[in-house]
């Protein structure tokens, strides 16, 4: 297949690229406005592989669009570009709307030219959170922070498109991610960087918060049985095979990286936080997908790939990261 992955230089895309080139020998062309969290280091391995290219540019901008379209001749789009972060969507929401919202909205325009196969890349957090049981597809939206509101704008615009164009789209809306390439902004990395550089571990509120944890390869296996076999119009849940509080994973995380315990620091709640998290992943699963990482193992991995890769990571700590945690943490990180 010849696929445009836009938003392809970030965690989930890069991890997706790599399985679609080496597992199914796809041409895939990455479109990224290459953010802080978009990084070239993400596919350095792909760079010479037949038909890969990155194109620099934003999804937000027609032309961009318009020249990734041409310079790929897609099959299908798979749409991860997005601000991903609900922290920074609390401080600073305008980039999610321009992002998330309208620039979906440009990409629909594009794939709606052409009639091309359409998947876009959301989240869990459009249901908002649950106290027992699990989301299915028709479970009612109700995202509750920017980043969750923003990302069902987007879904529900993808809907539209299918309705009144008869354009041929999909929503794929996956669980919490973690594996290799996860900015370190988000719960695990952030952590496991932490813990091996002896900082503080900042646990929001009592830590009792439900993540439902899917590891990024499982997830980029179901976003491909959703671009092979989904029907138009549906909606597919990806939920990870485990749960479990966030102060369960932190002290995995001490025990696996042989940090002190006593690094772990309860700080101010995040306002409006989602308490749990849970889909069912029922229907996916008819496609003939099943999650292979157990937690337990993932993590492990997880931990193993950011030790054994300073290169990636290194220059991340030196750079916006570095403000931005001690914007977001009210303290500096410890020079290394
Ligand atoms: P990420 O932040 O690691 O990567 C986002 C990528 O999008 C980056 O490469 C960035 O440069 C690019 N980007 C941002 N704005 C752009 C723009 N305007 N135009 C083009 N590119 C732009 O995010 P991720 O964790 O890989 O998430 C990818 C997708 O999966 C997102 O749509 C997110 O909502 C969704 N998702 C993430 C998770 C998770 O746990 N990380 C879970 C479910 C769904
Ligand atoms: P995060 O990785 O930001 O993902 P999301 O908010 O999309 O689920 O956070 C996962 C959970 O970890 C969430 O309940 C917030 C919590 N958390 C902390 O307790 N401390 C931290 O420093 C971070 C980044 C997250």
């Amino acid at each position: 297949m010849r696929l445009l992955v836009c938003g392809g230089a970030g965690f989930i895309g890069s991890n997706f690229a790599r399985v679609r080139v080496h597992d199914h020998g796809d041409e895939v062309v990455v479109l990224d406005k290459l953010t802080y969290a978009g990084r070239r280091e993400n596919l350095a391995d792909l760079a010479d592989s037949p038909g890969f290219a990155l194109v620099h540019g934003a999804i937000e901008d027609a032309q961009a669009v318009a020249s990734a379209f041409a310079e790929s001749q897609p099959d299908a789009v798979v749409n991860f570009a997005a601000e991903t972060h609900v922290d920074r969507s609390i401080a600073e929401p305008d980039a999610f709307v321009q992002t998330n919202w309208l620039g979906t909205h440009v990409l629909l325009e594009a794939a709606r030219q052409k009639g091309t196969r359409y998947v876009q890349i959301s989240t869990d957090e459009v249901y908002g959170s649950i106290g027992e049981g699990s989301f299915t597809e028709s479970s009612p939206l109700a995202p509750s922070s920017p980043y969750a509101a923003t990302k069902t704008g987007a879904d529900l615009l993808v809907s539209s498109y299918v309705h009144t164009y008869g354009l041929p789209a999909m929503v794929c809306r996956g669980s919490n991610n973690y594996g290799p390439f996860q900015y370190p902004e988000k719960l695990i990395p952030l952590m496991v960087l932490s813990a091996l550089h002896g900082e503080r571990l900042p646990v929001y509120g009592d830590g009792l918060q439900v993540r439902n944890w899917l590891y990024v390869t499982d997830f980029a296996h179901a976003i491909g049985c959703v671009l092979a076999k989904g029907v138009p119009g549906e909606v597919y849940n990806v939920g990870g095979p485990d749960e479990c509080p966030n102060l369960e994973i932190v002290n995995r995380i001490v025990e696996l990286t042989g940090a002190d315990p006593r690094l772990i620091e309860h700080v101010r709640d995040r306002p409006g936080h989602d308490r749990r998290y849970s889909l069912s992943s029922a229907k996916v699963r008819t496609l003939g997908w099943e999650p292979q990482v157990r937690l337990e193992d993932g993590l492990a991995d997880t931990v193993d790939w950011y030790r054994a890769n300073p290169w990636w990571w290194e220059p991340i700590r030196s750079g916006e990261y570095r403000d931005y945690y001690e914007r977001h943490y009210g303290r500096a990180l410890s020079t290394d």
